[in-house]
């Protein structure tokens, strides 16, 4: 370790963003990823934990420094999503704190602030009560987030657009979207561990736009064009309920329908400010993510 490097802990290590997360912390820290599943990250130290009480949690929290918990169970029954997301974090606090570590940064989402009643959504703001326990504590909610290796939101929609000539397009298309791209949460993350800041913030992309606007950038990107079928959002409602009770990952669940209709247009100048970085334009995101498709075919 450089005189600078840190001991963290990443949990969600192997998902879409802790991915990110990891590779960029790993050049400068000496990074522990706690996983569910035996993986390799290279570069990193892997644990596999059997349970939310293992030991081998205890042991790796003890000599750190710092934790990054991005882990969350998406879908799935309450019962279950709440020890995922609440019991699991309860755990991972009382650990920090039982070592006194110096910051403990939590990824929540953007959807706590919308009143949703979901179980994700619920989950995810209880888990939050029990962050804000740790003293040093910051809580990241974002917005969508996109970038390589997504596969839920924008990487889902890409696939959508190769393979099909129509696309659909959940609701009128006219509420406002503001997806981040994942470069700046992993920007965020490292200024947060630089300068050890705290509280909770609200995460968003530089531009609000509607959904159909993004549609034509993200065609445009791919140098593609499709016809776009609406489906009004009444119509879909009974069917994102039967597919929640059926599959443990559904193709449509009824917060994304409710998060459709709501428009999002935040002010991220303090953001930027206090995160100290440059926001990636959707134009180049969604650019980096065709050309880093491009390159993998
Ligand atoms: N993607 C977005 O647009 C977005 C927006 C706002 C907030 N967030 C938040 O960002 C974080 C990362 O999201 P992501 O998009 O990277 O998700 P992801 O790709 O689905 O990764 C989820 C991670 O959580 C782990 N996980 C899932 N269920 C778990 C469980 N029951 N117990 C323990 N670990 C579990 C997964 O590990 P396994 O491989 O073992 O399943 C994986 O490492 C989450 O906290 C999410 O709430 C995401």
């Amino acid at each position: 370790m450089t005189a600078s490097s840190l001991k963290i802990i990443v949990t969600g290590a192997n998902g879409f963003l802790g991915q990110h997360v990891v590779d960029s912390l790993k050049k400068k820290h000496a990074v522990t990823c706690l996983i569910r599943k035996k993986e390799i990250i290279p570069g990193t130290e892997t644990l596999v934990y059997k349970s939310y009480g293992d030991d081998v949690i205890d042991s790796a929290i003890k000599d750190s420094d710092i934790i990054i918990h991005i882990a969350a169970q998406l879908h799935g029954p309450w019962k279950e999503m709440y020890e995922s997301n609440v019991v699991f974090t309860e755990h991972l606090v009382s650990m920090a704190s039982k070592y006194k570590l110096r910051h403990f940064i939590y990824i929540s989402s953007e959807n706590v602030t919308q009143q949703n009643q979901d179980s994700y959504s619920k989950t995810k703001e209880l888990a939050e009560i029990e962050v804000a326990k740790f003293p040093r504590h910051l809580i990241i909610r974002p917005t969508i987030i996109y970038g390589p290796g997504d596969l839920k939101y924008v990487g889902r929609l890409i696939g959508i657009i190769t393979k099909y000539p129509i696309v659909p397009v959940l609701g009128n298309g006219l509420s406002k979207f503001q997806f981040v791209y994942v470069d700046d949460l992993v920007q965020i993350i490292n200024t947060s561990i630089d300068n050890t800041i705290t509280g909770t913030f609200t995460i968003a992309g530089p531009e609000s736009i509607c959904y159909n606007g993004f549609m034509h950038q993200l065609m445009e990107a791919m140098g593609t064009r499709r016809t776009m079928l609406h489906f009004p959002l009444w119509m879909l409602k009974p069917m994102a309920h039967v597919f929640n009770l059926l599959f443990s990952k559904p193709p449509l669940t009824p917060t994304q329908l409710d998060n459709l209709s709501k428009d999002r247009d935040y002010d991220i100048t303090e953001q930027v400010k206090l995160f100290n970085y440059v926001p990636v334009s959707l134009k180049n995101g969604l650019g980096r993510i065709i050309k880093q498709l491009h390159e993998k075919n």
